[in-house]
């Protein structure tokens, strides 16, 4: 039987998840949105592209979630996406009121989805989905790594000039400045950075990877990344539907892994049919733990003051 894919937000992250699941041939696709007619356009839309991509998968748009029954991963990008001059966490108070009302829905009619969250800030918003729907941490996810680990690998192509498919990069910690990409468990067809560039540029890299989403926002001036987001995204639930058990970087509850308890932080996970199945715990440095627990320091405060936000 054809999985079926919900989609909780319909805008830019959200249709090109559409288009990138059709082209695929993934499986049938369900387009949730607030806004009345825009899912039921994209949804027809991208169908009517799928006589030409030669894919059978059915989309369809909709107002009401309960149209998510019966899906069996679901992407939430519902949400208001950054300006130029925000930081992602400038739109916890804002975010916070579309995810509780999307957490308990989805709570409601699709309780056995595997569950994606893209929507900012990250680390807190997969956290309040979890709260509120109290899934098993297997069953919820949130996307960041994948995203930071490409732009990190498309920087050091840019550079070396070599395939991305040979790149391989780690980062760890939350979806923000306070990430933590790691050099050291990063490499070229398994050659260490340090053989091709100079510690100067590999610094330059990891900052520019940090900042890599306010790049494209000041340059798109009227929201925030999609394409590759979208992709990230994707990847991580073909890993689950094909049971791949890829090791990706996601955001993932941690309770006790590289000291942290109780918390959504980006680790590399095992993902394959039983969601995330597992944690993989690197050996850490003293300073990549130290910046992993200011990031997670970071994650915390925010959670406290989403805590104050509820009241
Ligand atoms: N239920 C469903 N959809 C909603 C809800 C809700 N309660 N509230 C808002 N939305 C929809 C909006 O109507 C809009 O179509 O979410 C969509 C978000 O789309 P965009 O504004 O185009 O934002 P996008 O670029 O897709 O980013 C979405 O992901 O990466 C994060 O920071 C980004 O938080 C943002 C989210």
């Amino acid at each position: 039987m054809r999985k079926k894919i919900g989609l909780v937000g319909a805008g830019q992250i959200g249709g090109t998840l559409g288009f990138y699941i059709a082209s695929k041939e993934m499986g049938d696709v369900v387009l949730v949105d607030v806004v009345e007619g825009m899912p039921q356009g994209k949804a027809l839309d991208t169908y009517q592209s799928t006589p030409i991509l030669g894919s059978d998968c059915q989309l369809v748009g909709s107002n009401d979630y309960k149209d998510l029954a019966g899906c069996d991963v679901i992407i939430i990008t519902a949400g208001v996406p950054r300006k130029p001059g925000m930081s992602r966490d400038d739109l916890l108070d804002v975010n916070r009121k579309i995810m509780e009302a999307v957490a308990s829905q989805i709570k409601e009619h699709a309780p056995k989805a595997f569950i994606i969250v893209l929507s900012n800030p990250l680390d807190i918003m997969v956290h309040l989905l979890h709260k509120i729907t109290g899934f098993p941490k297997s069953q919820v996810v949130g996307m960041a790594g994948i995203l930071d680990t490409a732009r990190f690998r498309t920087f050091v192509s840019m550079e070396t000039g070599y395939s991305v498919e040979d790149i391989y990069c780690m980062v760890l910690g939350g979806h923000g400045d306070t990430m933590v990409p790691l050099p050291r468990y990063s490499n070229i067809a398994g050659i260490p950075f340090t053989h091709f560039m100079s510690q100067e540029t590999i610094d330059a890299i990891v900052e520019r990877t940090r900042k890599g989403g306010g790049e494209i926002v000041a340059l798109l001036k009227t929201g925030s990344a999609f394409y590759a987001p979208a992709a990230a995204a994707i990847q991580m639930a073909e890993s689950y539907i094909k049971d791949k058990k890829r090791i990706l970087p996601c955001a993932a509850y941690l309770e006790g892994e590289y000291g942290l308890h109780n918390i959504f932080m980006g680790v590399p996970v095992v993902i394959g049919a039983g969601g995330v199945e597992k944690v993989i715990e690197l050996d850490l440095n003293e300073d990549e733990q130290k910046m992993l627990d200011e990031s997670a320091d970071h994650v915390r405060r925010l959670i406290a003051d989403l805590e104050n936000l509820m009241g």
